[in-house]
Formats: structure tokens, sequence, C-alpha cells
């Protein structure tokens, strides 16, 4: 399978106010062409650190180590000029909250247009395609809407203004950055479904950053589940959900709502909080708030092992293998 990203060894760390932040640790991960990626964790897991530094987003004081290839081009390798023209063209982004890509004084139909700068065309070719677009994302009408201005929209119809921006560009890599978690979830549902339907716009692959196994599992191909900074377990969506290897990803599924039938309306939580960066647990950074944890958990870091079709960084994994 073809890859359209690759990265390797990644780490990222911040600057920070008294110490540096080490955010991301040693990610390895692949993303294949046409494949939708989930990529999961809980706040402060560094999803957002990882997707920023695929689109050359994070603050100048930060380091990124290891190698990001985005069609074999090793972006930290590119100049910065050449990194910044490939966002917004080989890379592009739906964020939380589409009031942070569109601009409030700028008409729908301009700023479409103005997405599409880098693109060959005719200014009337262009208004066309952002018109088409705006269609296929299931705004009826798009003529309308194009003379509005981002406040005239609900959240959910910027949500796909902002899709539809990102997809005009016919990106090899669309980026969406808990896209739905401003919206209602009979939104969040349509939004899901569009950009299921729109897979097919993106001449590459689509990382989608979630906290919501329920979502994972409805829209993606694959899963890598990062915990405290680092890959945990990452593998086909239908395997990891049927067997969550890590006893964190197993703990993620208990907690997704979509799958728990409770009558009393509470939900489980992972009991314990995600160390800080700057204050990690030795040994395995899960073991301080794993069920399963055993002696070597708290003296060694286990490192990322193959388990069928999964990779999955757990000291069980190997206890198991040399029991068979
Ligand atoms: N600019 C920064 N300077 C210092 N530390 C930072 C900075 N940005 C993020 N961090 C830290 O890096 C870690 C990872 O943060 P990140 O935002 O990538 O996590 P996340 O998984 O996206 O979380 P959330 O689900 O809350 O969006 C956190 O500990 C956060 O406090
Ligand atoms: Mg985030």
């Amino acid at each position: 399978m073809e890859d359209v990203v690759k990265i390797e060894n990644v780490s990222i760390t911040y600057a920070g106010d008294k110490e540096p932040v080490p955010a991301v640790r040693d990610i390895d991960l692949a993303v294949g062409r046409e494949r939708i990626l989930g990529l999961v964790g809980e706040s402060g897991s560094g999803k957002s650190s990882l997707v920023g530094a695929m689109l050359s987003l994070l603050p100048a004081s930060s380091r990124i180590d290891g190698h990001i290839l985005i069609d074999g081009a090793d972006l930290y390798g590119l100049t910065p000029k050449e990194r910044r023209a490939m966002r917004g063209r080989t890379v592009a982004t739906v964020s939380q909250d589409p009031f942070t890509a569109l601009n409030p004084v700028v008409s729908i139909g301009r700023q479409l247009l103005e997405f599409q700068h880098r693109l060959a065309g005719s200014r009337r070719e262009k208004l066309e395609n952002a018109k088409k677009m705006l269609e296929q994302v299931g705004i009826a009408d798009a003529d309308v809407r194009m003379k509005q201005y981002p406040h005239q929209l609900s959240g959910g119809l910027r949500q796909r203004v902002a899709i539809a921006a990102a997809l005009l560009v016919r990106p090899r890599l669309l980026i969406a950055d808990e896209p739905t978690t401003a919206l209602d979830a009979t939104t969040e549902a349509e939004v899901i479904e569009i950009i299921r339907d729109m897979r097919g716009a993106v001449d590459g692959s689509i990382v989608f950053v979630t906290h919501d196994m329920g979502v994972v599992s409805r829209l993606c191909d694959d899963v890598a589940v990062m915990y405290a900074g680092e890959l945990v377990e990452s593998g086909p969506v239908a395997e990891v959900m049927e067997r969550p290897r890590h006893p964190y990803t197993a703990a993620l599924l208990a907690c997704d709502p979509s799958r728990i039938k409770t009558t009393s309306g509470d939900l489980p939580t992972i009991p314990g909080t995600v160390p800080k960066p700057t204050d990690l647990p030795p040994g395995c950074i899960f073991s301080p708030r794993c069920p399963k944890v055993f002696a070597r958990c708290r003296r060694e870091a286990p490192a990322l092992t193959a388990a069928g079709p999964s990779r999955v960084a757990c000291h069980l994994i190997e206890e198991a293998d040399a029991a068979a």
C-alpha cells in the first residue's frame, strides 16, 4: 500500500515557560492512500501537536525531531517558504472552530475563490468550482450562501463551508482536528457523513482527530491511539475495536458512550489523569493507571511491537508471545 504520509521517529518539544515540554515522543506512523486514520487519545495526549507538525503550524520555538514525509517530501527538510506553500495545497485542514478558518468580513464566495489562489483556472471557473463544492457538501442554496458572510450561517453550515474550502484544492492530505466538538449531536453526525462521502474528493488520505471511539468506528479505516505523547496502539479499525490489545485502548473503548448501555446514565471513566510531559512516570507511561500493571511495567518502557495486524506498546504482548 502506498503511504501518503510517513511519520518517522517524530518527537515534538515545546520551549515551555520553565523547562522544555516533550509533548510528543518518538512516533512512527504511516497513513495509506485513500485511508482515513483516526487519531484518538485523552486531552493532552499530543494529537493536535502531531497534526500541527504535519501542517507546519507549530510555534517557532518548538523543536521537531525525526521526519514527516508527505508524498515522499520531507516536510522539515524543505525551506519554510516551501513548507508554507504545501499548506492549503498539498495539506489542508478543517479545525474545531470554523470561525478560525473563515474571515468574518469577507463573503463566502470570495473566500472560496481565495482558497484556490494557487490553482490554475479563471475566476469564473473557480467560482463555479466553489459553488459545485458547496453543493457536494450538502448546501442546497449555494448561490445565496456564496454572497453571505460567516456570521449569517449556522455552526453546521460554517463547518460544511470549511470542509468545502479544504477540499477545493484537492489536497493529498486532509487533516480534521476535532471538527465536530463545537456542534450538536445531529449536526455532528451530518458532518461525519459528509466527510465519509467526500473522501473521494481527497486525492490522498484523511487524518481525523477525535476523543470519540464511536466516531472512529463510523468513519475511519485505521486508528492510532496516543497516550501522554506516545503511540500505544495502531491498526485497522475493525481489528482494534474487536481486539484492543493495549489496556489503554480497552479502557477508552469501555468509556465509549455508544458502546455502553447503562440505565443510571453514569459513564465510566478511566481512573487517574494523563501525566504531564514534564512529569512522566518511569517504565510504561500508562502503568500508574493500568489495571493490568505488573513489576516490569514500572521499570521498563515497552517498545511498539507487531501483534497480528496491529502494533502495540505493552509488555503483555511480549509476555503472551513468550508463553506461546
Ligand atoms: N505551545 C505549547 N507550549 C507548551 N506546551 C504545550 C504547547 N502546546 C501544547 N502543549 C502541551 O503538549 C501536550 C500535548 O498537547 P496537545 O494539545 O497536542 O494534546 P491533544 O491531544 O490535542 O489534547 P486535546 O484533546 O485537549 O486537544 C499537553 O501537555 C500540552 O499542555
Ligand atoms: Mg487537540
